[in-house]
């Protein structure tokens, strides 16, 4: 079965919908993983941030254990290492090497958080390894990288989430619901934005040497050498290319995927892609991706955008991030916090019920590790597959290519080409020595 299987209607407890698109992805080999009656046994790659969240959200389920940690950064290992001892009472096995950890047979799903041009190379050892994975968004740093992990997660049968938890949200499921049913009309349109002060870095400093404790070789990896610095380190590599893509990957993918959802899932990519934009706010701040954007997706029968601002607060409809779904009889309008149909008028009557503002009351990540953990027992994909998370970041990548590249793009996705040899370069990065691009 594959994601284009629309065979099963799920329903979703609680809320009496139906989604016609079955929520569960199965391949026909994947393999048995771990029994009904074990513990799930986890390893964590990647601890300070978002990482520590999300093995947080693990270990509040009793059946989960975490016995490894790694982390290229001896500081942040030691401090969760012993956070974990306080909470568990048992101290796990710490790494440096990822690969090492990938050793541990005990090891039954791997966590992978690291910065993004760090997602490829553990996600297709884990596959190898037979571990199934838990891997954040934006699912790599470029398209060729996405497009291996997808053949990694297909040939070796592992079970895979990626970290774009809006797929396990009641209330968007809910907004899904109306747009399929058809309550706001045609949707021709869906605008999604993202205003975020983080987008925009910090000021330019000296570069310097890595903080004592950090292997800072390690952590650039694949990335070409560079030297040491603090503003391009943790949390703010994402502003540079060579760790991450800015805001349209990093927010991007979250609001994008809604966008797909909502569209049916279809895996296509746009059929032109154009964007505008610079560095305009912030011209002494340590970043490279725009701080300032705007990406047109066009499917042909539908038009899909992408605006950022760094540095601005608020945005369209008094919300500094969100998307809207631009329908013929009205207008639904959400983000994580809340959401709302705004009614389209025809001589001054509203053609659909307004909806007033509704207050989200789901914490979505609790749920997304949930429903990864039913995925890892019943051996049926998850409702963020590597599917769903691989073309939520191809199509983020598409628009920073027209953006580097300024040129109105068409992206062939079997061919694996643009109709831009500029784009194309773009499409695979080049491995450092001794790292190689992962060959199945
Ligand atoms: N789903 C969400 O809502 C969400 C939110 C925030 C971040 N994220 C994603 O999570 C990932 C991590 O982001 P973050 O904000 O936690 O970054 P971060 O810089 O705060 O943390 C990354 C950690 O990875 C470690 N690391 C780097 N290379 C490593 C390697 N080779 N092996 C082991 N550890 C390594 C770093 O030392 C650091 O501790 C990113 O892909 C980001 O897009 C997702």
């Amino acid at each position: 079965m594959t994601r284009r299987d629309f065979g099963k209607i799920s329903t979703v407890a609680g809320l009496g919908l139906t989604w016609g698109m079955s929520r569960v992805h199965a391949y026909m080999d994947t393999p048995a993983g771990v029994s009904a009656n074990d513990k799930i046994q986890v390893g964590l790659i990647g601890c300070r941030s978002m990482g520590w969240t999300n093995l947080m959200d693990f270990i509040r389920n009793n059946e989960v254990e975490c016995v490894a940690l790694c982390d290229v950064d001896s500081n942040i290992l030691e401090e969760r290492a012993n956070e974990l001892a306080a909470k568990s009472g048992k101290k796990p096995a710490v790494f440096v090497d990822y690969r090492k950890m990938m050793e541990l047979k005990e090891v039954d799903v791997v966590i992978i958080a690291t910065p993004d041009h760090w997602h490829c190379l553990p996600f297709v050892d884990a596959c190898k390894a037979g571990k199934d994975i838990y891997v954040e968004k934006p699912l790599a740093n470029s398209i060729a990288e996405c497009d291996v992990m997808l053949q990694a997660a297909k040939k070796y049968g592992r079970i895979v989430a990626v970290g774009q938890q809006q797929r396990s949200g009641a209330e968007w499921l809910k907004i899904m619901e109306l747009i399929k049913s058809g309550t706001v009309g045609e949707v021709k349109r869906i605008n999604c934005w993202g205003n975020f002060k983080y987008g925009a870095g910090r000021p330019r400093v000296a570069n310097s040497s890595p903080p004592p404790g950090v292997d800072y070789d390690r952590w650039l990896g694949p990335a070409s050498e560079r030297p040491f610095n603090a503003n391009r380190f943790h949390g703010f590599w994402r502003m540079n290319w060579a760790y991450g893509g800015g805001l349209a990957t990093d927010w991007g993918v979250h609001l994008l995927d809604m966008a797909l959802w909502a569209k049916g899932d279809t895996g296509q990519f746009p059929q032109t892609v154009v964007a505008s934009g610079g560095i305009l706010r912030f011209p002494d701040h340590e970043i490279q991706t725009p701080d300032t954007l705007n990406v047109t997706f066009n499917y042909g029968d539908w038009l899909l955008s992408w605006e950022h601002n760094c540095g601005l607060e608020s945005g369209p409809w008094n919300r500094n991030y969100g998307v809207s779904f631009v329908g013929t009889k009205g207008t639904i309008i959400a983000n994580r916090e809340s959401w709302e149909l705004v009614p389209e008028r025809k001589n001054n009557e509203p053609l659909t019920a307004a909806i007033p503002l509704q207050a989200n009351q789901q914490n979505v990540h609790q749920p997304h590790v949930r429903h990864f953990l039913d995925a890892v027992r019943s051996r049926k994909q998850p409702e963020c597959s590597i599917e769903i998370g691989h073309t939520a970041a191809v199509t983020a990548h598409l628009g920073n290519l027209a953006y580097r590249t300024g040129a109105v793009l068409s992206y062939d996705s079997v061919q694996q080409t643009f109709n831009n040899p500029e784009a194309d370069k773009l499409i695979k990065p080049d491995y450092r020595q001794p790292y190689v691009f992962p060959t199945l």
